[in-house]
């Protein structure tokens, strides 16, 4: 990478301070870009950006109508406060740049309020300030951590994409002119090389009547492409029909056990027809937020050959609050797929917290945690024989509305050895496949833990695991190579052992135990000793094969640690 020249221009701060920042910085490619849309109007926004892993470095750029000033604000939660802001612009023909953190500390407390205090760090550089004549133009950089407690580290987690443009010197805007975002920005693509041949298939839903209720899960078997010789899945990508696409929450493609009985109806997925519930190991997942994923270039999913699967499921769940009547629904997922096979078969494993009667999250809660294990050691007792290592290259997490935070944690002789896919600040409406940055190797007797925090601040009720949205769920989704005859590794807690920490009375059914939860009148020291209980309680961890079959073990809690924060280098560039 070459060093590359800031602009040499007179950087003119509003308050009439001089701040000289410009130097020299990397370049960086602008690899990816997104559509900022505006809370006010149609118009949008235009997102570049790109990084630089090694030396922890990212550039951004917005792009908006000509305008006299530019801001780009990355949020911790999508409002002002607690974000950390660079503004630049022009006055009297001369650039100004401004860089802060909306949490005015006046007073001890953060107000909130725009235009921002100047932060005293600075510790964004402007790179380019420009139009032309119809847009504005601003090109920043930055390190990943700042050591500014007042910005926002980027690493792994969504951040809140702030973009606002302004015409007036005072740095005042309308709505129409706030664009806004969740984003995640240390996207790791796959390299593709597109193979001479590739074919498409649709798996969708074909006039689906949506019902007027607010939980719908959908089920019915559709085939897969009639292919006489192997053939590898290498892309997928969600066809939502435009009539739903509020609506349309997840999509999953199961493949069942060998001798299912399948229809073509299309059904209740949790309801009485058993034939759906025989499906259980997921092939492909989609969720709101995610775009096309295209598989590492040296994986794909097999189809065509005696093993594989000639129906799928497909699970479609529809969350129709509005309670909208009279909606035909076409959603599905469309596949790209060659014969051109790459070096590996992959596949999904689900692990987490068993769907879904004991998972519980109290009202009131700011961050309350809930854990599910896989214990990998039952990998090879359900399967019948020894099981090599797996490689996991990719993870899609899964919570619901409550979610703030989901890690998928890693441990070998029950010690932290690393991360198989984490977001602090997840975004239940920005539920991506990411790539991990490089491959992680799972030994059988390992163990895979995923903990989900859920925010119920806004709720009366205890929130329990379940199906709707308004119900929590914390899955982990790990795509792997080489496969194995898995659907799902995942546990559930030892609910009587919280229930009794909370002063119940012991009862041998789980589901009593957990609906006693609902008698409890929840206060803060309540809550702090229900989530004590969920941190040291065992568990039953649960492996399921794709036959269906389950065994299961009781084990102890594992050690959980707060995620580690980033050791910052408060350095710039000279
Ligand atoms: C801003 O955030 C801080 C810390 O998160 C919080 O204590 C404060 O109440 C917030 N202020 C406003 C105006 O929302
Ligand atoms: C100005 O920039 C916009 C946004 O990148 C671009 O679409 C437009 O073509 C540019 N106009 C000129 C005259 O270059
Ligand atoms: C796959 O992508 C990696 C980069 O992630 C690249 O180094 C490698 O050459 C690619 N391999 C193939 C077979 O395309
Ligand atoms: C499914 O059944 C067919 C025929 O009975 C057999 O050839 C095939 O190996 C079975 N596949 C699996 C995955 O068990
Ligand atoms: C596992 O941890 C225990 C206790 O810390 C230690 O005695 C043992 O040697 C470890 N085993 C391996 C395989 O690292
Ligand atoms: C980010 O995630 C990767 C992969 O999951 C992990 O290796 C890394 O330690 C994480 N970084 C931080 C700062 O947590
Ligand atoms: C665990 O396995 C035992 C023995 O097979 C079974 O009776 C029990 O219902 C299982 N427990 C759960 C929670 O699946
Ligand atoms: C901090 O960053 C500077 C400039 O990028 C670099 O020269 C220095 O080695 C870094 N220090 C550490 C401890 O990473």
């Amino acid at each position: 990478m070459k060093a590359e020249k800031g602009p040499t221009c007179h950087f003119w701060w509003i308050l009439a301070k001089v701040i000289c920042i410009v130097g020299s910085v990397r370049t960086i490619d602008l690899e990816y870009s997104e559509i900022v849309k505006s809370r006010g109007s149609d118009e949008t926004a235009f997102l570049l950006w790109g990084y630089d892993r090694k030396n922890q470095e990212i550039v951004l750029e917005v792009q908006v109508k000509k305008a006299l000033w530019i801001s780009l604000g990355l949020s911790p939660d999508g409002s002002l406060n607690g974000s950390d802001f660079v503004i630049a612009g022009w006055h009297e023909e001369q650039v100004f740049i401004y860089i802060s953190a909306v949490d005015d500390l006046k007073d001890g407390y953060m107000t909130g309020d725009w235009p921002p205090e100047k932060d005293e760090s600075q510790d964004y550089k402007l790179m380019d300030l420009k139009n032309n004549d119809t847009h504005s133009f601003l090109r920043v950089w930055r390190k990943w951590f700042t050591c500014d407690p007042f910005d926002q580290d980027i690493e792994n987690d969504t951040l809140r994409v702030i973009v606002i443009y302004g015409e007036s010197n005072d740095l005042t805007y309308t709505e129409d002119h706030f664009f806004y975002r969740p984003t995640f920005f240390l996207l790791v693509e796959s390299v593709v090389e597109n193979p001479s041949k590739v074919l498409s298939y649709d798996l969708k839903l074909n006039n689906f009547p949506i019902p007027d209720q607010d939980t719908t899960y959908a089920c019915t078997f559709l085939p897969l492409p009639q292919v006489s010789t192997k053939h590898h899945i290498i892309m997928y990508e969600p066809m939502i029909d435009p009539k739903s696409v509020d609506i349309v929450h997840h999509i999953l493609i199961y493949t069942c056990a060998n001798s299912t009985e399948i229809t073509f109806d299309v059904g209740d997925c949790y309801g009485s027809d058993v034939r759906f519930s025989q499906c259980m190991t997921p092939m492909l997942g989609w969720a709101v937020g995610g775009e096309a994923f295209y598989f590492p270039n040296t994986t794909g999913v097999s189809i065509g050959t005696e093993d594989d699967p000639q129906y799928i499921r497909i699970e479609i769940h529809y969350s129709n609050f509005e309670e909208i009547e009279g909606i035909i629904d076409n959603s599905g997922i469309r596949i790209l797929y060659t014969p051109e096979l790459r070096e590996h078969d992959s596949a999904i494993l689900m692990v987490g917290v068993f769907t879904f009667p004991l998972q519980f999250i109290p009202p009131g809660s700011k961050h309350f945690k809930n854990y599910g294990i896989c214990d990998t050691s039952l990998i090879p007792e359900v399967l019948g024989k020894p099981v090599g290592d797996l490689t996991v290259t990719t993870f899609l997490l899964h919570a619901h509305l409550t979610a703030r935070g989901i890690r998928i944690m890693h441990y070998r002789n029950d010690t932290l050895i690393g991360s198989l896919g984490e977001d602090n600040k997840y975004d239940f409406t920005l539920q991506q496949i990411r790539n991990l940055p490089g491959t992680v190797t799972i030994k059988m007797g390992d163990k895979i833990m995923v903990e989900c925090t859920g925010n119920t601040m806004d709720r009366e009720g205890t929130t329990y695991g379940g199906p709707s949205t308004m119900n929590e769920m914390c899955i982990g989704f790990l795509f792997y190579y080489p496969v194995i005859e898995m659907a799902a590794c995942w546990s559930l807690v030892d609910i009587n052992y919280i229930t009794e920490a909370l002063g119940q009375e012991h009862t041998d059914s789980l589901i009593d135990a957990v609906l006693n939860l609902d008698s409890i009148e929840w206060d803060d020291e309540l809550r702090e000793i229900a989530q004590k209980a969920e941190i040291e309680c065992n568990h039953i961890a649960i492996a399921q094969n794709r036959k269906g079959e389950r065994i299961n073990k009781t084990i102890p809690a594992l050690p959980v640690s707060p995620p580690t924060s980033h050791a910052c280098n408060k350095s710039l560039p000279p």
